[in-house]
Order: structure tokens, then C-alpha cells, then sequence
């Protein structure tokens, strides 16, 4: 009905090409933030699009509640966040690392245990205020539960379409986190159905760390290599394995990690990427802000890593790796490049008190 006048078609087109390529609303600035953690002032959450809550977990019968260690944490997330950034959306993630695989497979494998999930999912996020609903399953073990995956998704969209639709509300997002690859290796090398992520999700988090750990004592390395010319276990592969197997550029958020991966050196006189290690400190994952600490009270040496994208710093005998402001700031100019939605991180509250990497990642997001 209403055509635009020819004179203003110009002009139209210049606000709509300017607001596209400006950074726009819909770029992803999102934290996970643990579920027994009350939500504190000093979290930084401005530098936040979207806070996700860490988990709720999935009981036998199928249906989801929150963790036992929530202590109720679950009804204030939603008004402590908005309390904090009154623009921030929150979301429910669903199952986490330490979670049960085969449960989400055998909830996934048929209609009625679906139906019976999406349901509850539903419901626990309306009660309690939340914006979006995220799954962690990890991880699909087989082609077969990946089809189920795809079904669970699509119902799942029909589902929240239809309680919006039922209760006049806006429709909760629907997200989840996945392998930083589109093939899980390892375990049973399913593919994820990429057109279902497509057709059903807001965005996939792609959790894009973890590359070397304490599962190999031997050798210190960098668990959140961006590239690595001597591994093809890195974030640009993974990346590039998304978006070829057709994912939309524009539905992958990239995982960064604010936490380390640390190893006892063998020698104090070979200390860099690749060096050999006796084992890992009793604490192998230490949190950025643990990190800074680290290099202040060791007088230890830190060093960013052009290659890789990564930071390390050793001292007392300790190695660790991690991100720093630089390699997050590196790792968002990426995203930027490859045309991602944006970024999560694990977790927000790993952060320095000043917000350093949160503010790296946001500051490099919002520049042109
Ligand atoms: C995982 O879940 C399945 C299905 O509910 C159950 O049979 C199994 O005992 C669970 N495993 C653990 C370790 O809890
Ligand atoms: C869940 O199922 C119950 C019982 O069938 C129904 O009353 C309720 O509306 C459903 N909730 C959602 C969010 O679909
Ligand atoms: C810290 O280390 C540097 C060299 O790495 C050394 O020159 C300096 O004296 C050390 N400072 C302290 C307080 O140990
Ligand atoms: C490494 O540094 C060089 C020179 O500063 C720069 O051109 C190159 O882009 C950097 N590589 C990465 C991966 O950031
Ligand atoms: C490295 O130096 C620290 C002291 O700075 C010491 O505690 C540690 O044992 C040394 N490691 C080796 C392998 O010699």
C-alpha cells in the first residue's frame, strides 16, 4: 500500500546501507556467567549484549531445573543483571561439560521425551524472567543423534513460536553452544545438521578453546590457538569448517576463553610454545584475573604470540597460556573479518576487576 515517493528512495537506501554497516544491535557481546555465583556490581555487564545463565540441568524424566548449588540464584539473574546493564538479555543454558550425554541423546531420540523437554525449557525460562534458551549438549556422539538433534531444534522453534504467538510475548531466542569445528572428532565423528542451525537457531557459540590441557602433561601449548601452522586444531579451522559446511556467517558467535591452561615446565631455560612439561599445577585452568595476579606476585614473564594469537607467561617453574587484551582484540578483528554475529565468553566473571578483556573484545567490536 504505502509505495515511497521516488524523491525519497535515495535517501532510504542511504540510512539503510549506513545502519548496516555500522555496528549494529545485533551484534552478540555475551558473557556466560555460573550459576552459583550471585550476579556482583564489579561484573562489567555494560560491556554485555546477552548474560547466560550457567547451568540448568536435565533430570531423568526430561525435564530441566536448575543445578543444586543455584541456591535460588535462578529467580534473581534476570533483575540482577537488568539491575546492572537495564539492556542486557538474558538466556538458560541447558547441560554444560560435566553434563550427561547419553541423557540429552535419549531425550533427543523420540517425540514424546522432546515434547516433554522443550516444554519444561520453556516454562523455566518464562518463570524466571529469561530472554532465551541456549543448549550445551555435549556432544552429539554419532550422525544419529545428530539428526535427532535437528528435529529437537526445529520442534523447539515451532514450540517458542508458538507460546509468543499464544501469549502475545516476544519469542524467547534460542541459541546453542557446539564443537568449535562442524565435525565433533573424537567421538564418533558426527557432523551437526548446519541447514537446522540455519532454519531454527539464533546462533551457534562455537566453543573455540581448550586446543591442549592437562590431558597432555607433556607439552605446554596454546589451548586457544586462533591459527597454528604445526596442528590443524585451531579456530580458523574450525571456523572455516562452519561456514563450508554452509553455516551463515551471521549465526556463529565465536567462543573466547577467560580463563588458562597452565603446565610444570621441565626445564626453566625452554619456556615457549611447544616447551616440554613434567604434569600441571594442581589448578590447570586458572581465571584471567588469577593470571594477572600470577604475573605480578612471580614476576613472571609474559610474551604474546604472533602465530598463534595467544599470550603465555611463566614463572616459578609455571607456564600458562591465555588470551590477553591483545590476542582477544586479534581474535574479535577475526570475527569481524570472517563476518561473524560476535563473541562469548567463558565466563564473565573470569575477568579482571577492570573488565580488561571484556572491554578489548567490545572496544574492537564496536570500531570500524
Ligand atoms: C546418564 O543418564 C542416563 C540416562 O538418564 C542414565 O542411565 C545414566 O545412569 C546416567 N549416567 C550417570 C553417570 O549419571
Ligand atoms: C506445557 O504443557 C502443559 C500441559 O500440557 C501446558 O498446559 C503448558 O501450556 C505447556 N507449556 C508450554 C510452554 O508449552
Ligand atoms: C624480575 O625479573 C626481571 C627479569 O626477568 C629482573 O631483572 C628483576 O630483577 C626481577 N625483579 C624481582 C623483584 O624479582
Ligand atoms: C603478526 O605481526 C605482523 C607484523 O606486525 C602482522 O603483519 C601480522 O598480521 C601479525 N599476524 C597475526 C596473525 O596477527
Ligand atoms: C624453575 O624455577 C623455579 C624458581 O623460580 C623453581 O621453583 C623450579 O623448580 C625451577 N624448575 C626447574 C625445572 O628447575
Amino acid at each position: 500500500m504505502a509505495i515511497a515517493p521516488r524523491s525519497i528512495l535515495p535517501l532510504l537506501l542511504c540510512v539503510l546501507i549506513a545502519s548496516f554497516h555500522s555496528s549494529s544491535s545485533s551484534d552478540v557481546k555475551l558473557g556466560y556467567w555460573l550459576a552459583s555465583r550471585p550476579i556482583v556490581s564489579s561484573a562489567n555487564l555494560h560491556l554485555y549484549t546477552h548474560l547466560t545463565y550457567a547451568f540448568a540441568q536435565l533430570d531423568p524424566s526430561f525435564q530441566i531445573s536448575p543445578q543444586p548449588d543455584d541456591n535460588g540464584n535462578i529467580a534473581q539473574f534476570t533483575p540482577a543483571a537488568r539491575a546492572l546493564n537495564p539492556a542486557i538479555v538474558t538466556l538458560i543454558a541447558i547441560g554444560g561439560g560435566g553434563s550427561n550425554s547419553t541423557r540429552f541423546a535419549e531425550m533427543a531420540a523420540a517425540p514424546s521425551s522432546r515434547a516433554t523437554f522443550i516444554n519444561s525449557s520453556i516454562a523455566l525460562a518464562r518463570a524466571n524472567g529469561f530472554h532465551g534458551l541456549d543448549l550445551d549438549w555435549e556432544f552429539p556422539q554419532s550422525q544419529r543423534e545428530m539428526s535427532d538433534l535437528a528435529a529437537l531444534w526445529a520442534e523447539w522453534r515451532a514450540a517458542i513460536q508458538a507460546e509468543a504467538t499464544a501469549t502475545s510475548r516476544a519469542a524467547l531466542l534460542l541459541t546453542a553452544a557446539v564443537y568449535y569445528r562442524a565435525t565433533v572428532q573424537n567421538v564418533g565423528a558426527g557432523t551437526y545438521p548446519v541447514d537446522a542451525v540455519n532454519a531454527n537457531l539464533d546462533w551457534v557459540g562455537l566453543m573455540a578453546f581448550d586446543y591442549h590441557g592437562a590431558w597432555d602433561p607433556t607439552t605446554v601449548g596454546p589451548h586457544t590457538a586462533l591459527y597454528n601452522p604445526d596442528s590443524s586444531v585451531n579456530t580458523d579451522a574450525g571456523v572455516t569448517s562452519w561456514l563450508g559446511q554452509g553455516l551463515h556467517a551471521d549465526r556463529a558467535v565465536l567462543g573466547l576463553a577467560m580463563y588458562g591452561r597452565s603446565w610444570i615446565l621441565a626445564s626453566n631455560e625452554s619456556t615457549g610454545i611447544g616447551a616440554a612439561a613434567v604434569g600441571v599445577p594442581a589448578d590447570s585452568t586458572p581465571f584471567f584475573r588469577d593470571i594477572v595476579s600470577f604475573i605480578r606476585d612471580n614476576n613472571a614473564t609474559a610474551v604474546y604470540d604472533n602465530t598463534t594469537v595467544t599470550a603465555y607467561c611463566f614463572g616459578g617453574g609455571v607456564w600458562i597460556g591465555f588470551d590477553s587484551p591483545v590476542s582477544i582484540a586479534t581474535k574479535v578483528e577475526y570475527l569481524k573479518s570472517r563476518a561473524l554475529k560476535g563473541y562469548f565468553f567463558w565466563t564473565a566473571g573470569y575477568d579482571s576487576s577492570t573488565g580488561a578483556l571484556a572491554n578489548a573484545a567490545s572496544a574492537t567490536l564496536d570500531s570500524r
